[in-house]
């Protein structure tokens, strides 16, 4: 990313609006079960706050459609940062209108303001034009620090940096800093792990990886076509039969560009798709009928490690088996333990493998864990985001 950021531009005592992306993952009581991406907001607020900078921060939460949803209100999530920053952060009943532009003129210097949920406003998703200029006309400057929705051409994301010196916040810098490395002249050998439930959602990284990575493994549900291509019965497994010809096209490419493509050779299946459904390990080529692979097995792991292990750097997106299932969640778990211990660039991305990977308790010893789902996807698929594209070249 060749954008400017917050260090390129005066900032001091301006009033700044910076698109944060605070989609959290709540509970039913409105809980905020992972505050990742909260925290990960912190550097560029606290760099915008010693500037003496008004701070007015915009967000979306959830998919309220164009309507109020009471349960998606930002206000937990202002809570939970006034927490963070030890310091009070303001909540606007709003995120446009008479009352938000008061909100904005009582801010003192380096004090926050949250807006409310953007996605409140169906404009917001139209990137309409009226409503980002609604947006702009807040603030003196714009910083996009929402690498999560910098896939998203929506007004808060890109109308609106189209209206206001528009720059890049400080984890937007380092998301992008972290996967320049792998898609751009990345320390070799390069190794990728692509797990979850679909090929479909994965065909155009899978694609881009092929032609960057030394050893590429892939897991998850979507192993299963792979498998079904090669020949292997897959019980009752989840399986794409629509991405048949795209695996083994995928299968035959790695072939020809001497990719190290690892698929599972052994796997835990189930009696059916529950946490406590019966289970056992077989190798790949004798799945019962009537069962489904729900994870991979330790041979597996041992080999995606022993293949890992000279790897200089390495990316993973996508859990090998049901993460949700802790009794099918232990080959991504002993995969995190390994890449915890592993002398390379280890960079995780997608929420529920960096979910996965903290719970191992072990996130600190990973070089860099995304707060970007799709985003990360598209950033690594080499795809230019409409939220970086909309700012400053720098
Ligand atoms: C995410 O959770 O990946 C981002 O916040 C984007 O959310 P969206 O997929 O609802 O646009």
């Amino acid at each position: 990313m060749r954008k400017q950021t917050v260090r390129d531009i005066e900032i001091e005592r301006q009033r700044v609006l910076v698109r944060v992306d605070f989609n959290v993952p709540l509970d039913e009581e409105g809980v905020i079960l992972d505050d990742l991406r909260i925290r990960s907001a912190l550097p560029t607020i606290e760099y915008l706050r010693e500037q003496r900078a008004k701070v007015i921060l915009c967000a979306h939460l959830g998919r309220p459609k164009g309507k109020i949803v009471e349960s998606l209100r930002l206000a937990p999530i202002a809570r939970r940062l006034a927490e963070l920053q030890d310091a009070p952060v303001a909540s606007a009943p709003d995120c446009i209108g008479a009352e938000v532009e008061a909100a904005v003129a009582a801010l003192g210097e380096g004090e926050v303001l949250l807006l409310e949920n953007l996605r409140f406003h169906p404009e917001e998703e139209a990137n309409d034009h009226a409503f980002a200029r609604q947006l702009a006309a807040l603030a003196d400057l714009y910083v996009n620090d929402a690498f999560g929705v910098a896939h998203r051409a929506h007004a808060s994301t890109e109308g609106v940096a189209r209206l206001l010196p528009a720059v890049a916040g400080l984890l937007m810098e380092k998301e992008t800093e972290y996967l320049d490395r792998i898609i751009a002249e990345p320390e070799r050998p390069l190794g990728a792990i692509i797990g979850g439930a679909k090929i479909a959602d994965k065909l155009g990284v899978l694609r881009t990886l092929l032609a960057k990575t030394d050893v590429l493994i892939i897991g998850g549900g979507m192993a299963n076509t792979f498998l079904k291509a090669q020949g292997h019965a897959v019980g009752d497994s989840l399986v794409e039969d629509g991405q048949l010809e795209a695996a083994r096209a995928l299968i035959d490419e790695a072939a020809q560009r001497s990719v190290r493509l690892l698929l599972p050779i052994d796997v835990v299946v189930a009696d059916r798709f529950a946490a406590d459904a019966r289970h056992k390990t077989v190798p790949v080529d004798q799945v019962p009928d009537g069962w489904r692979i729900l994870d991979v097995g330790e041979r597996s792991v041992a080999t995606y490690s022993e293949a890992l292990r000279s790897c200089r750097t390495v990316v993973w997106n996508g859990p090998l088996g049901v993460a949700e299932f802790p009794q099918f969640a232990r080959g991504s778990a002993t995969l995190a333990r390994f890449l915890a211990g592993l002398d390379a660039v280890t960079i995780v991305g997608g929420g529920e493998t960096a979910a996965m990977v903290r719970e191992t308790g072990l996130a600190e010893r990973f070089d860099h864990i995304s707060t970007g789902g799709g985003a990360f996807l598209e950033y690594l698929e080499g795809r230019e985001l409409p939220g970086i594209a909309a700012l400053r070249d720098g």
